[in-house]
């Protein structure tokens, strides 16, 4: 079996920081979000990983994930030239996938419990597709199915008045037989080939397709704020890790991660917080719920529930509820702020 991690799409709704980077490379607890995806993959037993990407951030991708080495499993980049749609992006894999049935994972989408039950469901049943659903609140920003007598019946993607609460999640299995359907449906109201038409052409071509439903939290990173949400739930899951250095004047508390060559002084972390490779973290109060990038710095500071990306600077003032981009620089004086600054944008926060 393979995989295939779709990450195209603008990302239009993540700016500013999806200007410099691609959405499924912006970081969640120390890492891109992406990482997750192929973690969870490796650990149902897909080794064999194709991800499509848009053509402007092929590069970016390479330079952060490589051959997939790191990741235990082998990477082969795809590229989809224009983003028309999940189905579409699928289609542009086909000849990465041939004849083999294969896993599609959307690569801004963190599920608690993994990739392994849904591949495990589609093994030992052998269906054309299995979906995987989650009961949600709002079901209106999400493909819904419904399911009557255990069959699934009918998917719909983005109801207005939608026939269940049962979102569809962004894990799939699917056999070949799915890129007939991608050629077969049509554009959407937003113009794009939907995965959720192409589980309905199944269906409706006879062929089964099993639902999976999960329990554990999910989220994708539409927004902003899901970035800090999700950044929340995933050091939820850290545990005491220290490999960098930290002063005698400095105080741990809960789960913290220090990463090597990152140097604490003179200052508390209240975990859970993840401080990243040569980060300084200097007469500041960090924690909980911050992750610091690598190389950033934090100095006479208070951050409390913020991603600080790679290289950021926080001199000074306190911060809650930001995201800091790479390279921005943050200067505060006794001043409050909430922040979502790009990468390499400055600002100086004052009474
Ligand atoms: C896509 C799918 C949708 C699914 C969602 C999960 O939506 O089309 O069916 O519920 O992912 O994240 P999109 O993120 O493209 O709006």
């Amino acid at each position: 079996m393979k995989a295939v991690v779709l990450c195209g799409g603008g990302g239009t709704r993540v700016r500013p920081f999806t200007y410099t980077l691609a959405k499924h490379l912006l970081p969640v607890a120390g890492r891109p979000v992406v990482a997750f995806a192929l973690e969870a993959i490796r650990e149902a037993g897909i080794a064999d990983v194709g991800i499509v990407v848009s053509p402007s951030v092929e590069g970016q991708f390479r330079d952060l994930l490589g051959d997939g080495e790191r990741f235990g499993i082998e990477i082969t980049y795809i590229v989809q030239p224009e983003p028309k749609g999940l189905a579409h992006a699928v289609l542009c894999a086909e000849g990465f996938v041939g004849d083999d049935p294969f896993l599609v994972y959307l690569g801004d989408n963190l599920l608690q419990g993994g990739v392994t039950g849904v591949v495990e469901l589609f093994r030992s049943q052998g269906p054309a597709a299995v979906v995987t659903l989650r009961r949600v609140e709002d079901p209106r920003r999400f493909g819904v199915a419904v399911i009557e007598g255990g069959r699934l019946v009918r998917l719909v993607e983005k109801p207005k008045e939608p026939p269940s609460d049962l979102a569809i999640v962004g894990a799939y299995a699917f056999t070949p037989v799915v890129f007939q359907a991608a050629r077969e449906v049509k554009p959407s109201f937003r113009g794009e080939l939907e995965l959720t038409d192409c589980l309905q052409w199944l269906i409706d071509h006879g062929y089964p397709v099993l639902p999976y439903e999960v329990d554990g939290w999910w989220q994708d990173v539409g927004r902003p704020e899901d970035l800090l949400v999700a950044n929340r739930r995933l050091l939820a899951g850290i545990a005491l890790r220290v490999e960098g250095e930290v002063d005698a004047g400095s105080t741990l508390e809960g789960p913290v991660v220090i990463e090597p060559g990152a140097r604490v002084i003179g200052s508390r972390l209240v975990g859970p917080v993840v401080v990243g490779p040569g980060a300084v973290v200097e007469g500041s109060a960090v924690g909980p719920d911050v992750a610091v990038g690598a190389h950033a710095e934090v100095r006479g500071a208070e951050v409390e529930d913020s991603i600080l990306m790679d290289e950021a600077r926080v001199e000074g003032g306190t911060l809650r509820q930001s995201v800091v981009g790479r390279r921005a620089r943050v200067r505060g004086r006794n001043a409050e702020a909430q922040l979502w600054l790009g990468d390499e944008s400055s600002v100086e926060i004052a009474p």
